[in-house]
């Protein structure tokens, strides 16, 4: 199975296995209709060629929240409708929309629960998101995927701190209750051929929330319940969430959160042993559901071993395709080299925590989407080379300054690769041009000898020849 292969997911077939997860822009107003920008966000994503674009969570229901997209009623289907027609105009990918119902959320740190959901209010749950995914079809979508991951409403119903007491709670099977309603009402509405996706929780990386043993069980009732795709994700709760006074609680600002979107002290790919055992599990029992993987997957080499190994079906990045939209299209022509790649820094989330406009730190200063270009042409060092020079700064940091680079179009940004004790390069940190050609190491210890170097690159990604190559110790006795 190869990442570039099409992939067969129900009645769609996806043009590759790369699969770009549905990520909040903030774009739209508080309207929830789609406007201008989202447009351009989505062409500019689909322009790089995914095999599948999912877009973002989109209300059910119309509960207030922040910028928000929305498909509550049938008078936001147009704009959806031009927004599939926009983005299939610019690529082969096929697009699903991922619908949410969510609780309400204030800014004092109160929180509506599940357990205060009457017999009603779940009814109407079950037949928002059956209206809400008859309205994806409509608009045009391929698929539909059924958001029951994270902090929300279905999410928190799957939870082993689940805490209701009546048939939605308790058992396992209690708390797939609501999850196998709307699964089997979302089928009755759009029929038995059109794709329906679910993303869910491996784990919910909170205390006392449930693992692989129960999440490999719900996924075999999705399967059974006639589910194309499974998208893995994991945390991202309330349970453990930071109040922070003022704002409404954010569910990605505690460990759960780091799972969710694994910042840089994480290693790549720490999420995928959720998708590997839920595919295990699934396919030794003869249900050959499709089973996308997520969580700080950046290079096709990663890619491709999770497809090797059989950990998954479809290979999905979130960050790493907002910060390098045409990250799939470099890889297929073989120009992995001019990939802009996320450095998990997570201004993204910060962004989205605070209802702003999400986009990459990586990109230029004020750009509202990842810039496009064609140049093949890349930077070039002064005439003096990049004279990187790296010196010892107080508290065991690590300095690293060099002389910007040159290119017709304007640098974009440094690559920082640091080699320990003889090791390969690594990319450690990326840098944006318009700020300092500098960069503080604040990882590297003490007696241990690193190389560092660092390349330049343009908007199109093209890296200039590496800098020189500084040799650096921190002394151990100077540390303090
Ligand atoms: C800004 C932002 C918004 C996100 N919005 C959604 C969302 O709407 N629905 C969802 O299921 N996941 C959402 N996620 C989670 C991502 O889909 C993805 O699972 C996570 O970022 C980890 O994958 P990555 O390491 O490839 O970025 C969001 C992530 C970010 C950074």
């Amino acid at each position: 199975m190869m990442l570039f292969e099409p992939a067969a997911v129900g009645a769609m077939t996806l043009p590759n296995r790369i699969v770009l997860p549905a990520m909040v822009t903030r774009l739209s107003g508080e309207d929830g209709l789609v406007n201008q920008d989202i447009l351009d966000r989505y062409v500019r994503l689909a322009k790089g060629e995914p095999g599948l674009l999912v877009v973002e969570a989109t209300a059910v229901h119309s509960s207030k929240s922040g910028p928000l997209l929305r498909l509550s009623e049938d008078r936001f289907i147009e704009g959806h409708r031009e927004l599939v027609r926009r983005a299939r105009a610019a690529s082969p990918s096929k697009i699903a929309l991922q619908i949410i119902h969510f609780l309400k959320v204030a800014r004092s740190g109160w929180r509506q629960k599940i357990g205060d959901l009457t017999q009603d209010d779940i009814k109407l749950i079950i037949r928002q998101y059956g209206e809400a995914a008859v309205r994806t079809q409509q608009a045009g979508y391929d698929a539909v995927e059924l958001h029951m991951a994270h902090a929300y409403t279905v999410s928190s119903f799957l939870s082993l701190r689940n805490a209701r007491t009546d048939a939605y709670g308790g058992s396992l099977e209690n708390r797939m209750r609501l999850m196998s309603e709307i699964i089997l009402e979302v089928r009755r509405r759009v029929g038995d051929d059109y794709p329906i996706g679910v993303r869910f929780d491996g784990e919910e990386c909170i205390t006392d929330g449930y693992g692989l043993n129960d999440s490999r069980e719900m996924a075999l009732r999705m399967a059974k319940l006639g589910i194309d795709y499974i998208s893995v994700s994991a945390g991202g709760k309330f349970e453990d969430a930071v109040h922070k006074a003022g704002q409404p609680l954010y569910p990605y600002t505690g460990y759960s959160g780091d799972r969710c979107m694994p910042p840089r002290v994480y290693p790549d790919g720490f999420n995928d042993y959720l998708a590997a055992g839920i595919k295990r599990y699934l396919y030794d029992r003869g249900y050959h559901v499709t089973v996308a993987t997520t969580g700080k997957i950046r290079t096709s080499a990663h890619a491709q071993r999770i497809l090797d190994e059989g950990m998954a079906d479809l290979v999905g990045m979130a960050r790493a395709l907002l910060a390098d939209p045409d990250w799939p299209k470099k890889v297929r022509d073989g120009r992995e080299d001019q990939v802009v790649r996320c450095i998990s820094i997570n201004v993204c989330k910060a962004l989205d925590e605070n209802f702003k406009r999400v986009r990459c730190y990586l990109w230029p200063r004020g750009a509202v989407h990842a810039p496009e270009s064609d140049d093949r042409v890349p930077p070039a060092w002064p005439p003096g080379g990049a004279a990187l020079r790296v010196f010892e700064e107080p508290k065991g940091h690590v300095r690293l300054a060099w002389s910007a680079a040159i290119d017709p179009e304007g640098v974009y940004g440094y690559w920082v690769e640091r080699a320990a004790e003889g090791g390969p390069w690594e990319l450690i940190s990326a840098t944006r041009a318009d700020m300092h050609a500098t960069f503080q190491d604040g990882s590297a210890v003490a007696g241990t000898v690193y190389r560092y170097r660092v390349r330049a690159y343009d908007l199109a990604g093209n890296k200039s020849e590496p800098s020189n190559v500084v040799d650096f110790r921190l002394p151990m006795s100077d540390v303090r």
